[in-house]
């Protein structure tokens, strides 16, 4: 195991990579520690969990609402949790979003700590304090930022997250390729995603560089007014179609990747849109989506990156370099009937 920390605002998040999910009994003491997870999680490594009380909802991104906070709000207090109380999110992005959203406004905040089971939530949702849920399906409409005590990542929990899930979290490690590391694309390029399966050490190293990505930019601009924007990229049309056609968030990701490096190229004369889809292609993510436009058009104009009449884009100039360009509403929707 080896430690980082990160200070971002007034919290220091510690990492503790290459854990176990043992550590748990040192970080999080039985009489103020409230679990949430879900029911996968549970039926896979529940008996790791029996010391502490623990709140169990149903799987997925239909639980991201308030409804599920309010059941577990409901649940904290009959548990008699504290304003000491420190609620532990286990499990993939969407527990994560919400564990992080409940210790956010529970008793007007409680400490969080997390535990990413999915690639997906290790190298991207469990980082940098965003947390929330949707409404209806719009995605995060309801949310905050606030950074968590500890985030522990143990490798072995993966052995049971499914094929599905390995490559939905491969669209957020591109994502970070495509906007700010080239050589990190060159190298998912000679790899194959079997590979990082295989081997531990590569994922380890994989997942770890990913969060360093991740954290360097969340250090430099908490509040998303600057450089954390490009964390966004394909994801205003990923976000816009991801609950309508109730795909899975990386499939969403990696259309959206796709639709923005096809206007980078158009606007920006970038020139590396068909290496993004077959990178894309090689780790089994989608590159296209029959959807209809004007149902995108509108959920985009409901995104919070809008101001006005324009929507913020993430566009690559080049692998590696990305910038943040308001696109005036028509011109969005002439290129999604083109
Ligand atoms: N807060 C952020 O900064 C941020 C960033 C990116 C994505 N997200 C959010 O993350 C969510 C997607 O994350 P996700 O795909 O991890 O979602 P998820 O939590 O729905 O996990 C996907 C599926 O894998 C299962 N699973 C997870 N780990 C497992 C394991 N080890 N073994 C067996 N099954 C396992 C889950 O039960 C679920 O069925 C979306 O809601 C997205 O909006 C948030």
């Amino acid at each position: 195991m080896h430690v980082q920390t990160y200070t971002i605002s007034d919290t220091t998040t510690h990492f503790y990579f290459d854990a176990q999910l043992e550590l748990l009994q040192q970080l999080a003491p039985v009489h103020s520690t409230f679990i949430i997870t879900d029911e996968h999680i549970l039926s896979h490594h529940g008996n790791k969990l029996e010391q502490w009380p623990v709140i169990s909802i149903p799987p997925g991104e239909a639980s991201k609402n308030l409804s599920v906070v309010e059941y577990i709000v409901d649940r904290l207090m009959t548990l008699d949790a504290g304003r000491d109380a420190t609620i532990v999110g286990i499990g993939g992005g969407c527990v994560t979003d919400i564990a992080g959203f409940v210790a956010a406004i529970y008793k007007r905040g409680v400490k969080c700590g997390l535990v990413p089971t999915s690639i997906l939530a290790m190298v991207d949702a469990a980082l940098g304090g965003k947390s929330g849920v949707d409404t209806g399906n719009y995605k995060n409409m309801i949310g905050a930022i606030r950074q968590p005590s500890y985030i522990l990542y143990d490798y072995s929990l993966l052995e049971s997250l499914p094929e599905a899930e390995w490559i939905n979290g491969f669209a957020e490690i591109i994502k970070h390729a495509c906007i700010l590391d080239e050589n990190m694309f060159s190298y998912l390029q000679r790899h194959f995603m079997e590979d990082f399966r295989r081997d531990p050490v590569l994922l380890a190293a994989l997942v770890e560089q990913n969060v360093t990505l991740k954290m360097t930019v969340v250090e430099k601009d908490e509040l998303e007014t600057g450089i954390r924007k490009w964390l966004n990229f394909g994801h205003t049309l990923g976000h816009a179609i991801e609950n309508v056609y109730e795909l899975p968030h990386g499939h969403a990701v990696s259309i959206g990747m796709v639709f923005a490096a096809g206007l980078s190229a158009s606007m920006l004369g970038f020139d590396r849109a068909k290496d993004i889809e077959q990178l894309l292609h090689k780790y089994h993510l989608p590159a296209h989506f029959e959807f209809d436009p004007e149902i995108a058009l509108h959920h985009m104009q409901q995104d919070k990156k809008r101001t006005g009449n324009a929507i913020s884009f993430v566009l690559l100039e080049r692998i590696g370099a990305a910038i943040v360009k308001p696109l005036p509403v028509s011109e969005i929707a002439q290129y999604l009937h083109s």
